[in-house]
């Protein structure tokens, strides 16, 4: 079943994404008729995971244009539905010029639709290449860091195939690492509160027949100090300019804890991630979600009783600090591996080589 795709039956051209909130336990696909479905989609975490995001905004954009809706609106209710991976506004932009330019050369409405459903393929493409480049790179970092094999990789939050064209950012380099035998065991972190480690990484690395192992978040300080991670691979929602890295939370203590471990902690995430307009950190939105994913859980098939449509693990009252994302900056980041090379130190300069470089890539 595919993480997205653009299907056009007779009553009129839809997104079609697997609902990744009813993973693992049921395949369900979601189709979406217009922008303001897609954007319920993204905030409710249905498609995610930045570059995912990307390309869902790009065909969301295709969506309201190919329908005859307001493409401004749709962008900008588009842009703004989760504010901290920039892939999301990078795809929206990239589809909404496309049909902008269309229509300043003289085309027709029917003409710019295609143009921005043109463009929204070709970024699905694009990370797909994007995937298979980073694994490449990625792995090469790995064995060149770690001679001799037998990687014991740790991984936060999701990023396999579900967030991606192709197969994904740091879980597509642990998958290269499998398939060449180098690959002794992938550490999985549940990732509270959603799980998207537990849900879905599990679920993919299951699917790839590797060895890996579940832990608790909390876990992850006393394998570090058992000797049992020899590096740790997450991606990223957004990289500043001067290198920090927003990822999901609970990142930073990883980075934190791998800094301490003398473990090389490296980040993987196609140059679309890079955002040149973001100075620092300091700099980055953060999305604060609702205390409710943290003072319940929600089991779809669980009696219906917390405020939230959950099943209460805390006070009913109780108020809840429920950030998205973390920062970590640059200084704890061994490397940030992307589709042009390998950035290590991470600096500022290096960024810049790198997004320049990027750009000339792309206009060639
Ligand atoms: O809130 P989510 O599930 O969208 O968060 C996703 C992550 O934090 C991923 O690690 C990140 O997008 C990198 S995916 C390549």
């Amino acid at each position: 079943m595919a993480v997205i795709r653009w299907e056009e039956p007779p009553e009129g051209p839809v997104v079609v994404l697997l609902d990744q909130t009813r993973l693992p336990t049921e395949e369900v696909e979601l189709v979406c008729t217009d922008a303001p479905a897609l954007v319920e989609a993204i905030r409710s975490l249905a498609v995610r995971g930045a570059p995912l995001l990307g390309i869902a905004g790009a065909y969301g954009i295709a969506l309201a244009a190919a329908r005859g809706f307001d493409v401004d609106e749709a962008a900008a209710a588009l842009a703004s539905a989760r504010p901290t991976a920039v892939n999301l506004s990078v795809g929206v932009r990239r589809a909404a010029s496309a049909y902008r330019a269309a229509l300043a050369k003289g085309g027709d409405t029917g003409a710019a639709a295609a143009a921005a459903l043109v463009a929204a393929r070709a970024l699905h493409q694009q990370d797909a290449e994007a995937s298979v480049r980073m694994a490449g790179h990625g792995l090469a970092l790995l064995d060149e860091l770690l001679p001799g094999g037998g990687h014991r990789i740790l991984t936060h939050c999701n990023t396999g195939s579900l967030v991606s064209g192709g197969e994904g950012t740091a879980f597509a380099v642990a998958l290269q690492a499998h398939r060449a035998g180098r690959l002794r065991r992938l550490w999985v972190d549940e990732t509270r509160p959603l799980l998207q480690g537990a849900r879905l990484t599990a679920y993919e690395a299951a699917r790839s027949g590797m060895a890996y192992t579940l832990l608790t978040d909390n876990a992850a300080g006393s394998l570090f100090a058992a000797g049992e991670v020899d590096a740790v691979l997450i991606g990223a929602d957004r990289i500043a300019a001067d290198g920090s890295v927003a990822n999901k939370v609970g990142s930073y203590p990883l980075a934190v804890l791998a800094r301490y471990h003398h473990v090389p902690f490296i980040v993987v995430a196609p140059v679309t991630t890079v955002d040149p307009e973001t100075p620092d950190g300091a700099a980055i939105e953060v999305e604060q979600r609702p205390g409710f994913e943290v003072t319940e859980v929600t089991a779809p098939q669980a009696p219906v009783t917390g405020a939230g449509g959950g099943i209460p693990v805390a006070p009913l009252g109780t108020q809840a600090y429920n950030p998205a994302f973390d920062v970590t900056p640059p200084d704890l980041v061994t490397a940030i591996v992307t589709e042009e090379g390998v950035v290590s130190p991470v600096t500022a300069e290096a960024l810049a080589e790198l997004c320049a470089r990027s750009r000339q890539v792309t206009i060639s």
